[in-house]
């Protein structure tokens, strides 16, 4: 597998607004504290009582191509998690996919979400789905700049969110949920957004060790009490 170099790292050190990022043990670190933090907001079941019976969509946004610390990837690890939660909860799965792909080159991409990002833009996306028709949505999608993806913003703003059920899930390279589980919240207007209660896991992770990943969403649905119980 072909691998990012170092200018790379660099380039996304700086892009994530980290000050220091000498060594990759440190990296380690404060990605295995980011997750930590996330994981150890699950929810106590019986504060929370989301029925299993309700119904649940899983739509996420992820990109395929050349991506930091994981080299070129034929399937996105925001999109490996969302079908792990898909598959524990039964849930349907709707992906979101822009119109005009994002470029396959990592500096190239980051430079267009960087663009997208500034200007505020709603990038037009193909499809849709009937988010009426669900009370839990999780909304998944990769930490770009800080940011969910603009193009998230475009589903988001298609559809009337009151009533609903949101819980966020990101995928990231060391930023952690970095707060957009609140910008997802104030955009989903109208919904119960899980603030704080959502998952992060490292894309890299979610990429090569799929085991450790489905443990960690495993555990966090239990906690959510969100796991479908099978007969
Ligand atoms: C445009 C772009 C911006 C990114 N910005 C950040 C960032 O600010 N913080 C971070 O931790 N990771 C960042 N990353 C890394 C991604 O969040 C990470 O690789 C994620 O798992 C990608 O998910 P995907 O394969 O589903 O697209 C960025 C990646 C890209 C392509």
């Amino acid at each position: 597998m072909k691998h990012i170099g170092k200018s790379l790292l660099i380039g996304l050190c700086s892009l994530m607004g980290l000050n220091s990022c000498s060594a990759s043990t440190n990296r380690n670190e404060e990605t295995k504290k980011n997750t930590d933090i996330e994981m150890n907001t699950s929810v106590n079941p019986s504060k929370t009582a989301l029925n299993n019976d309700l119904k649940k969509l899983v739509v996420f946004f992820s990109h395929i191509g050349e991506n930091y610390n994981v080299g070129y990837i034929e399937k996105g690890n925001t999109h490996i998690i969302a079908d792990m939660i898909a598959d524990a909860t039964g849930a349907d799965l709707f992906e979101i996919v822009p119109e005009k792909d994002y470029p396959d080159n990592y500096n190239e991409c980051i430079e267009v979400a960087k663009q997208e990002l500034h200007q505020n833009k709603r990038p037009a996306i193909k499809g849709d789905v009937k988010i009426e028709d669900y009370d839990v949505v999780f909304i998944g999608y990769p930490n770009w700049w800080g940011n969910p993806p603009m193009c998230v913003y475009t589903f988001i703003e298609k559809h009337d969110w009151n009533g609903k059920t949101v819980i966020p899930f990101i995928t990231h390279e060391g930023s952690g949920m970095g707060g957009t589980d609140r910008k997802i919240a104030a955009a989903c207007q109208g919904a119960n957004t899980l603030t704080g209660k959502g998952l992060a896991v490292q894309g890299k992770v979610a990429q090569e060790n799929q085991e450790m990943a489905k443990k960690n969403v495993e555990r966090w649905l239990t906690g959510l009490n969100m796991i479908n119980k099978k007969d």
